[in-house]
């Protein structure tokens, strides 16, 4: 059977985030998070849950170790807590929320796995949101602390830093569109928000790193190609913008230390900002944030197709038919994962990267024999590493890859009802149940290869994982 082969040393893990799989709401000092809150507020949250206990994660964070262990896994992505380091944002730190990291660590440690985590995946504590949020330059420093704080305790045993996922998402969900925490919808905010996301990101990594000179430090972004609907310029242009609007406006600070010309010329147009002169920008701060990163993560899961909407205004083509979609209305497009590694490495040459998060939510019931016969997540999975393969033989640095994600878990405004897992979760008593992906996974990783076809190839073991 043809097989692909990673590179030797390739990095294989799984990604998770911490709101997203811990629950422990109210245990260890834990203080209120902006989803906390905003999962309170009728019609945020599309199920009405809230994500108090999610895969509780918090108790049974041994046994998801051993799930890993039994993955063969390298490495394991997770976020950190802040509310259960800063329960309400500033003052000393909580001690039992270090030490409910310090014994993950030392458990992924002791099980062979690389600690990977990453400081701020969207669990702002609600205090720091009561005083303006990411909006407030006050947050970006409030940020540098808490890093801090989580630093010096784990430096000894974590390498790579994570500073922030998707800032865009954070920002612009978060402050601008309303779909994500805190629920506002004002896009000059937005802009303001995504500054102090970037420049805390600049701050706290030259901060980690004066601390401790061996750790290195990166973000994840989240990219999506913009591929324009027809060839006319309009079309072209719809696409421009959103690559700009979506890509462009963290990658270019980053590493070239400017915003985009061209997507702040469209703020502006759009009434967003009042001219070229970006008010929120102080002296020094595109420094601070172009500081250079030891890696970058990408989060890849589609790309977008964009036209000149009827009023001129760039808008996004639903995918058609023959093209398969995920559960999230997401076109499967493995290849844009190839263009997007090709295009950071060409555009920005980062050092290294890392495919920080890839996935599919697909709702698979158990058969009457009680197994997920996940195969569609399998296929997008297939896709995706051979495009990432193929991304590496075009020259980018790629050093590994992260499966979003672990377990079925508390999709932020979809509530339970979207599954990106390799296991699924009792909702009753919390266990773990491996799908077959969990299985075609461990193959790939054992193998440090993808066969030719995207089958499972050890099915009907689903004992072999249970912890
Ligand atoms: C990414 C997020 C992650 C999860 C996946 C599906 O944007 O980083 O938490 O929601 O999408």
């Amino acid at each position: 059977m043809s097989q692909t082969t990673f590179p030797a040393g390739f990095l294989w893990g799984v990604a998770t985030s911490a709101q997203q799989i811990e629950g422990g709401r109210h245990e260890g000092g834990r203080g209120e998070s902006i989803w906390d809150r905003f999962a309170t507020v009728p019609g945020k949250i599309a199920d009405g849950t809230r994500p108090d206990v999610s895969c509780d994660h918090y108790h049974l964070w041994r046994k998801d170790i051993e799930l890993m262990k039994g993955l063969g896994l390298g490495a394991y992505r997770f976020s950190i807590s802040w509310p259960r380091i800063f329960p309400t944002g500033r003052g000393p730190a909580n001690s039992a929320g270090l030490d409910f990291y310090e014994a993950l660590v030392d458990g992924l440690l002791e099980a062979g796995l690389e600690p990977f985590p990453t400081l701020y995946h969207w669990d702002l504590p609600q205090a720091l949101q009561d005083g303006g949020g990411w909006a407030s330059r006050d947050t970006a420093m409030a940020f540098v602390e808490y890093s801090l704080a989580v630093t010096r305790r784990l430096g000894d045993r974590v390498r790579r830093w994570t500073t922030h996922n998707e800032p865009w998402c954070a920002a612009t969900l978060g402050y601008e569109e309303g779909h994500h925490a805190p629920g506002h919808l004002d896009p000059a905010e937005g802009l303001r928000a995504a500054h102090h996301l970037l420049l805390s990101h600049g701050w706290a990594a030259a901060a980690i790193r004066r601390q401790d000179p061996a750790a290195e430090v990166g973000i994840v972004l989240i990219h999506s190609p913009a591929h324009a609907a027809t060839d006319s310029p309009a079309d072209r242009d719809a696409a421009r913008w959103f690559d700009g609007f979506f890509n462009r406006w963290y990658l270019d600070p980053i590493f070239r230390g400017a915003y985009p010309a061209d997507a702040v010329a469209d703020r502006v147009a759009r009434g967003q900002l009042p001219g070229p002169e970006l008010p929120f920008v102080r002296d020094g701060d595109l420094a601070a944030i172009s500081t250079p990163l030891d890696f970058v993560g990408v989060n890849y899961y589609s790309r977008v197709v964009m036209k000149a909407g009827p009023d001129g205004l760039p808008v996004a083509v639903p995918p058609l038919p023959p093209q398969t979609f995920t559960d999230m209305g997401w076109e499967v497009y493995p290849d844009g994962l190839r263009e997007t590694l090709v295009r950071i490495h060409r555009d920005y040459a980062p050092r290294r990267m890392y495919i920080a998060e890839n996935g599919a939510a697909y709702d698979d019931p158990a058969g009457p024999d009680g197994r997920i016969r996940d195969t569609r997540r399998i296929g997008y999975l297939h896709g995706h590493l051979l495009a990432a393969r193929s991304a590496i033989a075009e020259g980018a640095p790629l050093a590994g890859y992260f499966l979003w994600s672990l377990l079925d878990n508390f999709e932020w405004g979809f509530g339970f009802t979207k599954k990106f897992g390799i296991f699924a979760v009792d909702p009753q008593d919390g266990r773990r149940l491996p799908k077959d992906s969990a299985h075609w996974y461990r193959d790939v990783v054992t193998a440090n290869a993808v066969t030719g076809t995207p089958t499972a190839s050890s099915q009907g073991e689903s004992r072999a994982f249970d912890a």
